[in-house]
């Protein structure tokens, strides 16, 4: 029995990341990241679009046979027959369904009216279910869609048997206050399933509306590696965990020392690298330069660390610049075997500045050189 406090992690860097511009995976690289998400402790795997593709249906059945046991696998379908016969080809056994909501996506996408869309959540879910499938069903532009048809569209896919409702911010419209409400919202009409958000970071709020829609009362987030995905990106996987865990003490299932290294082979495989400011997983995340941190840092990590690095794989990282202090040099030098007394870090932390500010990025290895002329003296 799911705990109240579990949030489910369903994620889709193998899908909705992986459907951003220059980033194509071979079958191989999917099936490592996915061997990966399996050992991280993901909940669900999106694994890919089985219609899309020949290489999609073969990567997402390869996955299915690699990591299938141990984790939920899925896969994205339209909401038609032709597509979840393909997910069932492919060997799924839970899927997820859309079909948008939005006027402007049935004016000018679909072409279709509220009513047809309407029998088309119903026909298609209960097509999955009478397959078995567990499924999952997404108005894709809800948060564009006029809430009364919003609800109506929920309440027809509980009705015809969903298991699971993900809401979409497709396009990132959300702020974190009206997130929540129209979670609530939902909530209320979906007959105790458990309900999923899938937020986009178009205005950089991916994970606050994430984590707004799970105190609105969903249970599931979707999430990407690094947040890669469409323009934007997608509430990024290592944020979302670590804001759940550590800011509102839900319970989690990833393995939270994983998460730097989950990081850096997506940025490997996918090209994509990892900004030096990223939360969590960033190389500047547990960076201290400026004197005053350092110390701080140095005598005991919680004066400027929200988490440890350790905690999510990651490293401290000690710089050396305009704003060091003697502490962090003498750290770095002894790190290195090195040892000065007071006065001749003095001069060598003044030597350190000059160098910083002419503009060059000073090593721990400039610091030994600097440092070693002291030691024979
Ligand atoms: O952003 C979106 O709406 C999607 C759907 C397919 C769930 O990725
Ligand atoms: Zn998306």
């Amino acid at each position: 029995m799911f705990s109240t406090r579990r949030v489910r992690i369903f994620d889709t860097t193998l899908r909705d990341g992986e459907q951003a511009p220059g980033i194509d995976l071979t079958i191989d690289q999917k099936v490592r990241i996915a061997r990966q998400l399996q050992r991280l402790g993901v909940d669900t795997i999106e694994a890919g679009f089985p219609a899309s593709s020949e290489g999609e249906f073969i990567a997402t059945k390869k996955i299915i046979e690699e990591v299938g046991d141990s984790v939920e696998v899925t896969g994205l379908a339209r909401a038609n027959k032709n597509d979840i016969d393909k997910g069932i080809e492919a060997g799924l056994s839970s899927i997820h369904v859309f079909i948008a909501t939005s006027d402007v996506h049935l004016k000018y996408k679909l072409k279709m009216t509220r009513e047809q869309v309407i029998d088309r959540i119903y026909e298609s879910v209960r097509y999955a279910k009478s397959h078995g499938l567990i499924v999952e069903y997404s108005p894709e532009d809800a948060t564009r869609t006029e809430e009364e048809f919003l609800l109506q569209a929920v309440k027809t896919a509980v009705e015809a048997g969903a298991d699971r409702i993900n809401i979409p911010d497709t396009v990132g419209v959300m702020h974190p206050f009206k997130f929540q409400e129209v979670i609530r919202k939902v909530v209320s009409v979906a007959s105790g399933r458990i309900i999923s958000v899938h937020c986009h970071n178009d205005f950089g709020l991916a994970t606050a509306n994430s984590i707004a829609g799970v105190v609105g009362g969903a249970r599931q987030v979707h999430v990407t590696v690094n947040g890669i995905g469409e323009r934007a990106g997608n509430a990024s996987l290592e944020e979302v965990v670590m804001a759940l865990k550590k800011l509102l003490d839900y319970e989690v299932g990833v393995k939270p020392w994983l998460l730097y290294d989950t990081s850096k082979l997506v940025s490997e495989l996918t090209g994509v690298p990892v900004p030096f400011f990223k939360a969590v997983v960033g190389d500047n995340a547990f960076g201290h330069e400026a004197g005053i941190h350092v110390h701080g840092v140095i005598e005991n990590p919680l004066t400027y660390e929200p988490m440890s690095p350790e905690e999510v794989g990651n490293f401290r990282r000690l710089a050396l610049g305009k704003h060091s202090g003697i502490h962090g040099l003498r750290k770095i030098l002894e790190d290195q075997g090195i040892y000065l007394d007071d006065e001749k870090l003095k001069v060598v932390l003044s030597e350190v500045k000059k160098m910083a500010d002419t503009g060059h990025r000073v090593s721990a290895e400039d610091a030994k050189r600097i440092a070693s002329r002291f030691l024979s003296s």
